[in-house]
């Protein structure tokens, strides 16, 4: 029977993972996989992490099941994180949410729960979309289709081609949008276009289904969420998968939340039990820990202020390597305008150089990114910005 199956290409962000560990020149640069990396390319445990895992450690008494849900203060201090405390689905308790293992848990449940609905369904993702969107969603039987988003020439999103896209949904629509630090392109829709967007929602009845990822990594915890948070005010319905990964370094333990807004709180316990149903029949229940370890930092003011504080030095020294990039690449006299790598925001920029020159990086520099020419913006050091850039000025 299995001999019917060959073997796949390797995953485009993962694989690049163990490519880059067998290198073995010492100049070697990681700006593959979305991973937060400190000056010395190590990514630590954040010390409000390892104070929560201490604590959790001499309290927890058992290991038994905690329930489809998940840890119930973590999926309730990640809804106040993410749509804020004022906020009016949250208090008129029209939020529906579950533990996940990772943000992808959260997209594939929300995807399967989309398959539950009647009627077709297409799920609108941005042109480019971080690169498991598409198989995500398609393996849960969805119908995906590109909008245009990233204009290559400037680095910034077009907004007004999304625009026009969008003005053409209906309601078996879904259209994907990242809350901030956009994957793979660090192009982010301004508060204005998020204002729009959620004028297009209301009008053609649309779903917006809001990945957001990298809450803390762009402008700060609130910022970060100024668009999700308006739309939630906006639009009646709308999805939101989170995920821990990144902004509490919980990679590993992979600790995501999916939040479903519905329209009252009738629906919102009706799409409580279905989506602890699709998980039931998929995994049967998340991971606890990272929500345990989440939950803890959320509800203890001094760890929440130094897990914050840590946050916002590591989104700060992201940006400081994005203006050393551009400083270094500038001193090169490279005859191509880079200057939006100081426009984007998050870990990721799209330096829009072509798959060639992307293999030549690799094979002769040992620096690597995805095929896309996405930099993983976090992976540089101010050790070796000049090598970047140069080796940049050599495949232009
Ligand atoms: C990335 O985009 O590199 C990360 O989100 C890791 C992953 O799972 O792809």
């Amino acid at each position: 029977m299995f001999d019917q199956l060959s073997a796949l290409p390797a995953d485009p962000l993962l694989g690049l993972i163990s490519i880059y560990r067998d290198d073995t020149n010492p100049n070697k640069v990681d700006l593959g996989v979305g991973v937060y990396r400190d000056e010395t390319g190590h990514t630590a445990i954040m010390s409000a992490i390892q104070k929560a895992a201490r604590q959790h450690m001499e309290t927890e008494d058992s290991k038994t099941y905690i329930g489809p849900q998940g840890v119930p203060g973590f999926v309730s201090g990640i809804k106040s994180l993410v749509f804020g405390t004022a906020s009016s689905a949250l208090s008129n308790q029209r939020v529906a949410g579950i533990q996940t293992p990772g943000g992808c848990g959260a997209l594939r449940v929300g995807a399967e729960l989309l398959k539950r609905v009647k009627g077709e369904l297409t799920i609108w993702v941005s042109d480019p979309t971080w690169a498991n969107h598409i198989p995500l969603m398609k393996s849960a039987g969805l119908e995906i289709k590109p909008y245009p988003y990233f204009n290559i020439e400037t680095g910034a999103v077009n907004f007004e081609a999304m625009d026009a896209q969008l003005a053409k949904l209906g309601p078996n629509d879904i259209v994907l949008l990242h809350g901030c630090c956009h994957n793979p392109t660090g192009a982010d829709l301004s508060f204005e276009n998020w204002q729009q967007v959620a004028k297009r929602a209301s009008e053609q009845g649309f779903i917006p289904f809001v990945d957001i990822a990298y809450q803390g990594l762009g402008d700060g915890l609130e910022e970060d969420v100024k668009g999700i948070r308006y739309l939630s005010e906006q639009v009646e319905e709308l999805i939101v998968a989170t995920s821990c990964s990144k902004n509490f370094g919980l990679y590993r333990e992979r600790t995501g939340c999916l939040m479903i807004q519905t329209k009252n709180s009738e629906q919102a316990d009706a799409i409580q039990t279905q989506i602890q149903d699709v998980a039931r029949a998929n995994y049967s229940m998340s991971p606890a820990y990272g929500g345990y370890l989440v939950d803890i930092i959320l509800s203890n003011d001094a760890l929440r202020t130094e897990w914050k504080n840590e946050l916002d030095s590591m989104a700060l020294r992201v940006k400081s390597l994005r203006s050393g990039l551009l400083e270094n690449i500038q001193q090169q006299g490279i005859d191509k305008d880079f200057s939006f790598i100081t426009q984007q925001k998050g870990m990721f920029s799209y330096l829009g150089i072509n798959i060639e020159q992307v293999r030549q990086l690799r094979n002769e520099f040992s620096i690597y990114m995805a095929d896309s020419s996405r930099i993983n913006v976090a992976g540089l050091n101010t050790q070796c910005l000049e090598y970047v850039a140069k080796a940049l000025k050599s495949v232009l």
